[in-house]
């Protein structure tokens, strides 16, 4: 099991999630989708898949400007 350094060391970008993992995938159902889904791609989150707000830390620490997909029902 890597360390959050050892991973950033490595260059990747995930630090914590599943890392006892070869790769994380994850499936949601669209019919499970409610009203909408913020799902993460900072890698930061601790409510994975889901965005948790870590991006709003992430950013600013790194500068950088990640932020969730929103996956939502077509507005009529
Ligand atoms: Fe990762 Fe919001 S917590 S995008």
């Amino acid at each position: 099991y890597q360390t959050v350094k050892k991973a950033k060391e490595a260059g990747q970008v995930n630090h914590i999630i599943r890392k006892d993992l070869d790769k994380v995938v994850d499936f949601i159902d669209i019919e499970d989708i409610t009203e909408k889904a913020s799902l993460c791609r900072c890698w930061k989150s601790k409510n994975w898949p889901y965005c948790d707000g870590a991006h709003g830390a992430h950013n600013k620490e790194t500068c950088d400007n990640v932020g969730p997909v929103v996956v939502r029902h077509k507005q009529q």
